[in-house]
């Protein structure tokens, strides 16, 4: 009998997560099953539905329809609902990807009702217990009893933890396996020359955590850093819809020029992966505050200036092209006019992020 294994979706970076890992799933009809859940937690049609398309993740088998809101209202509102998902169809496993609201509703759920958990994505820490990320990253490893884990690195954070060996699973990145396959495919949109950019240099930026844009003392200095930057390179800047609430709930519009200039911060609304693939594979640099984005752009091999004070992916730092510069804009000012003087960090691409980390976990979950 094939598993009957709950995958579960809830915000936009789990969508590259998942989409190899059923891919694998769907290879092996006879040891798989599964069963696609979206939390809801991501909704506008530039924040999911896009993803879906272009990744060819097969439309949910149940969408929760979740939606905003206070992270305790997000994440019992997908518990709630994934509990009856479950008493429904009494899955063999519950299988969650990376670190959202979403990902710890559906892990405490599944726990709770005696179904073996795996965690695709285990074991990053960041040391800092501000970010809801971090949270969510401690108490879903703490409980789930399948770890897989994209470096050594994050092992040892487990094993220091007191996580049994036999429950960590060093498999690679599956987020690498959606930019392997999508590389070639992207590099064919027609992004930079409707931008106006084909040919040139530009800078990207992505901005979308609440340390860095719920606070107008934070984000205003920043924004106006990046403005001094972008007199001399283009900026690139899809805009994340809480961040883009955030600088009008400020009253800073006027600090983003919107039109398709030739320098300054070009605005755009949240693109699709395949361009915004696209976008970043031939950028200069990308300027961000994201987690994923610190891996793309080691396996792209553009330099990445990260606008937070720690990182709980180190090895994009150790091994690839990422430099954190913090929350400081006088920092980010002149690491970027290094990166521009010098050419930014050079790195290698870790072991294992190969493009197989997704048929690595069907082979561990496969059953024996
Ligand atoms: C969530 C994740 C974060 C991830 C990010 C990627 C948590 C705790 N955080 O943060 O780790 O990096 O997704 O985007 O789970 N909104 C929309 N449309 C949408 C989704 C959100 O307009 O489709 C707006 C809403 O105003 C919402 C706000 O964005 O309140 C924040 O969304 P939310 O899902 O709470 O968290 P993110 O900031 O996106």
């Amino acid at each position: 009998m094939p598993l009957k294994i709950i995958c579960v979706v809830g915000a936009r970076p789990n969508f590259m997560k998942m989409a190899p890992i059923l891919a694998a799933m769907a290879a092996r009809p006879d040891d798989f099953s599964p069963l696609l859940v979206h939390t809801g937690q991501h909704y506008d049609e530039r924040m999911s539905k896009t993803f879906f398309e272009q990744l060819g993740l097969p439309r949910p088998d149940i969408d929760l329809g979740v939606g905003s809101g206070s992270h305790a209202q997000q994440t019992a509102k997908v518990m709630m609902a994934f509990e009856e998902v479950c008493l429904t169809h009494k899955p063999d496993r519950v299988l969650v990807v990376g670190d959202v609201n979403s990902t710890l509703a559906a892990t405490l759920v599944g726990t709770k009702m005696g179904i073996p958990v795996a965690h695709v994505e285990a074991g990053l820490r960041a040391r800092d217990m501000s970010m809801p990320e971090e949270l969510n990253r401690l108490c879903t490893d703490a409980i789930c009893d399948l770890l897989f884990t994209t470096d050594a690195l994050a092992g040892e954070n487990l094993r220091a933890e007191g996580v049994a060996e036999g429950r960590i699973k060093l498999v690679g990145n599956v987020m690498i396996d959606t930019l392997i396959k999508h590389r070639e495919i992207a590099s064919k949109r027609p992004l930079l020359h409707d931008l106006g950019l084909a040919g040139r240099d530009y800078a990207v930026l992505t901005l979308h955590r609440p340390a860095t844009v719920d606070d107008r003392a934070m984000l205003e200095p920043l924004l106006r850093k990046l403005h001094t930057i972008a007199a001399d390179i283009p900026i690139v800047f899809p805009i994340h819809p809480r961040t883009r609430a955030r600088i009008e709930g400020f009253g800073l519009d006027d600090l983003l020029n919107k039109t398709a200039a030739v320098s300054g911060i070009h605005v755009t609304e949240p693109m699709g992966y395949l361009d915004f693939l696209c976008l970043t594979m031939n950028a200069r640099a990308v300027l961000t505050d994201s987690g994923g984005l610190q891996e793309e752009t080691t396996v792209l091999g553009v330099p990445c200036l990260t606008l937070r004070d720690n990182t709980e992916r180190p090895i994009t730092c150790t091994e690839g092209t990422n430099v954190l510069v913090g929350r400081d804009p006088e920092l980010l000012g002149r690491e970027f006019a290094r990166l521009m003087a010098e050419g930014g960090a050079v790195g290698r691409i870790p072991p294992l992020w190969d493009g197989k980390a997704a048929e690595r976990i069907a082979e561990v979950l496969a059953p024996t």
